[in-house]
């Protein structure tokens, strides 16, 4: 412990291939319904991988190949798809927390594999090497936080400063009190472990790891921050996933065209654009980069893709249709002659033909109790519906998973999950 007094910097230990990571991914994300109705938000995909695999990665990015993985709400997505992490170029260990009781408390489950200065990460934000490897190296006293800028810091954990010393963390304040969020990215000394055990019940009803870190800056323990501009995203809410699906896809800007896949000789493809083992691109169709497309796709004849779409495995794309800006996962099957811009189409959903998400420039879509004001905001369509023809959705809807609608209807609201409309 480090009396305030004193300020000297002294630099943590942390050495990519030594140090540990601890992930949280056992919560279930309830904004980013209807997406998370089957899975965790870590497992949400964003330009056809999931949300955590972008963690994962940028850990084994910077050397870091020993990771703690916190699981709970529908563990079993999470571990068949890592496995033991060897795919991916890491060594995981599950730990499970059978109710989420918060971050605080799923960070003490981990306690038995840490022995030195550790890292942490929410399983669920995407975030670049860079950040992690800021933190690391810039880390010292007895906690580290990765802090970035954010106009509006409603829901998160906000954060004042003093140099790089944190004076205070309030997690979801109902104030203003800066614009510099945690990004929950931190570097640890394990003495946080024994402050743990004192945190207070939340208003949120969680231990939430950040009363840990308040409760550790009045305690005269040494709390910093690192700043960083470096790619880091969370996805709140459904339409969130855009503009992460649009930033992962923007990364892929330098690579020329890809393909495991065929591409038709009369199909135009340009700039940078991915296509997956076992999926063809049929003649007269143009897709422009940057666009990814699974496995097993079936774009055409007759398609329009354009920026910033994905296209999961196994998806269809009938003639005459147009995608932009986008995320189709798994198993779609999208009718000829349809419009689909700014949407998310979770998996396995059935569209028939002459479909329209419409489009306004601002969309106000209702969701958790709350009216949000969305630009460029289509549809968003859960998993397993099934469409008729000629159906349009009003810019901003939300429709459930499991919903089956009728041809030739108009949708005006949001539909709950398990829906028949006529
Ligand atoms: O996204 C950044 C924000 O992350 C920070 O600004 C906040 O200070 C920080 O508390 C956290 O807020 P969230 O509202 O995003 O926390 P969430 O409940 O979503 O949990 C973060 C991660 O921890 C997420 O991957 C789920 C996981 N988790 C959560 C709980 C409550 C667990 O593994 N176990 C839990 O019990």
């Amino acid at each position: 412990m480090i009396s305030n007094a004193y300020i000297v910097i002294f630099r943590i230990d942390v050495r990519s291939d030594t140090v540990k990571a601890i992930v949280l991914a056992a919560g279930e994300g309830t904004r980013l319904r209807p997406f998370t109705l089957t899975q965790p938000k870590a497992m949400v995909p964003v330009a056809n991988r999931p949300i955590l695999e972008y963690v994962i990665d940028s850990l084994a990015g910077c050397g870091v190949t020993d990771i703690s993985l916190v699981v709970g709400y529908k563990k079993e997505k999470v571990m068949n798809y890592f496995e033991g992490g060897k795919k991916f170029g890491v060594t995981i260990n599950y730990v499970e927390q059978p109710q989420q009781l918060g971050t605080a408390h799923a960070i003490k489950l981990a306690e038995d594999s840490i022995e030195e200065n550790f890292l942490v990460l929410n399983g669920d934000n995407l975030t670049s090497p860079q950040a992690i490897e800021e933190v690391m190296s810039n880390a010292s006293g007895d906690v580290t936080l990765l802090l970035t800028v954010k106009e509006n810091v409603k829901g998160y954990g906000v954060v004042t400063t003093e140099g790089n010393r944190v004076t205070q963390i309030v997690e979801k304040p109902g104030t203003d009190i800066s614009h510099y969020i945690n990004t929950g990215i931190y570097v640890f000394a394990p003495a946080a472990f024994n402050e743990i055990p004192y945190t207070k019940i939340s208003p949120r009803g969680e231990y939430e790891i950040t009363d840990t870190i308040q409760r550790m800056i009045e305690k005269q323990y040494d709390v910093t921050g690192v700043h960083t501009t470096s790619m880091w995203i969370d996805a709140s809410y459904p339409w969130d996933l855009l503009n992460a699906n649009a930033a992962v896809l923007a990364s892929l800007k330098e690579v020329p065209t890809q393909q495991d896949g065929q591409i038709e000789d009369d199909a135009k493809v340009r700039g940078s654009v991915i296509v997956g083992e076992n999926s063809i691109i049929r003649s007269g169709s143009y897709v422009l980069g940057p666009v990814v497309i699974g496995r097993d796709a079936e774009i055409g004849p007759n398609v329009t893709i354009l920026p910033s779409t994905s296209i999961g495995n196994g998806v269809t794309i009938d003639s005459f249709t147009e995608v932009r800006n986008s995320l189709v996962m798994n198993d779609v099957r999208l009718g000829s002659h349809s419009l689909v811009a700014n949407s998310i189409i979770g998996k396995n959903t059935m569209i028939g033909s002459h479909f329209i998400a419409e489009q306004t420039k601002l969309a106000m879509p209702f969701l958790d109790g709350e009216l949000h004001h969305v630009m460029n905001l289509g549809a968003i369509i859960g998993e397993n519906c099934r469409f008729g023809h000629g159906i349009l959705v009003e810019a901003g809807k939300i429709i459930g998973v499991h919903c089956t609608v009728e041809s030739a209807t108009t949708i005006r609201k949001n539909i709950d999950n398990y829906s028949t409309i006529v």
